[in-house]
């Protein structure tokens, strides 16, 4: 039936399990399905048109689960390859994390200003400048790539003086700029789970936005536009990744927040 059929979710890695999690909490009767393009990370240093190529190979590997929605659960391919996704995979819906989390950052700092850290490519996109102005036209938008924190949170060095040292590195220049940012997205799928260590740098005073639970919201929304909400139990989450599916179980823990069975990552070539 079409409601039991899962949802698809993808990533450039392991990070992209922050919004698996978020999902799973709220939808806790989907079965999702959940691709890590391990062998090709990072996606945030590669120009547009590769992210997009990569995308729709990911896109493509989840459809042959049958899926019944996409999430695009990965910035930099959110902001390079949504419009082509969606317009490929019509009348699939496709939901990506950018416009979620624009949306939860004019409603938790109106008037702003916003920072946004993310990787390379989404910063020179521009794509949260251009969601979060389209909400509210006159608050300011700064960003800051941040593409060491990727890499800190794949190796969970996720806390202790490295991580600080890297957060003071990239955050200091962004809040020095004036007016000083009141709420800061974290831009990258990668990023909540250094969530602690980006707050004790950014300070009390500035309020942390991270997608994840508004993208799964979105994914709610739409199911239910669609009567496409299942109402029976989910089966076991299925994992593919397209290189060490062994340490995409071991790590992804870090980033799922429970563990992850090795026997449910099946290794991928796209
Ligand atoms: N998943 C990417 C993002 O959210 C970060 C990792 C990468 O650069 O591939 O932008």
């Amino acid at each position: 039936m079409d409601q039991k059929r899962p949802i698809g979710i993808f990533d450039s890695g392991m990070g992209g399990l922050t919004v698996m999690a978020a999902i799973r909490r709220r939808l806790p009767n989907e079965s999702l399905v959940y691709l890590g393009d391990t062998a090709r990370l990072p996606y945030g240093t590669k120009s547009a048109g590769t992210v997009t190529r990569y995308a729709a190979q990911a896109a493509g590997a989840l459809g042959r689960f049958d899926i019944k929605l996409l999430v695009v659960a990965c910035n930099t391919a959110s902001a390079a390859a949504l419009p082509t996704l969606r317009e490929s995979l019509a009348p699939l819906p496709v939901i990506g994390v950018i416009e979620p989390g624009a949306a939860a950052a004019v409603a938790m700092v109106p008037g702003g200003p916003i920072g946004v850290i993310a990787t390379e490519g989404t910063v020179k996109g521009g794509a949260y400048v251009r969601a979060i102005q389209a909400l509210s036209p006159a608050i300011p938008v700064v960003q800051q790539a941040a593409p060491l924190f990727v890499g800190l949170a794949e190796e969970g060095l996720t806390h202790g003086v490295i991580a600080d040292a890297v957060a003071h590195r990239y955050l200091e220049p962004l809040l020095a700029t004036l007016p000083k940012p009141r709420g800061l997205v974290l831009g990258c799928t990668h990023f909540p789970v250094l969530k602690q260590t980006i707050a004790k740098v950014a300070g009390p005073d500035v309020v942390l936005i991270d997608s994840a639970e508004t993208a799964a919201a979105a994914v709610e929304e739409v199911l239910s536009a669609r009567g496409l909400c299942n109402r029976g139990p989910a089966a076991a989450p299925q994992f593919l990744a397209t290189d060490a599916p062994g340490r995409f179980a071991d790590l992804g823990e870090i980033f799922l927040g429970e563990p992850i069975d090795p026997g449910a990552v099946t290794l991928v070539d796209l």
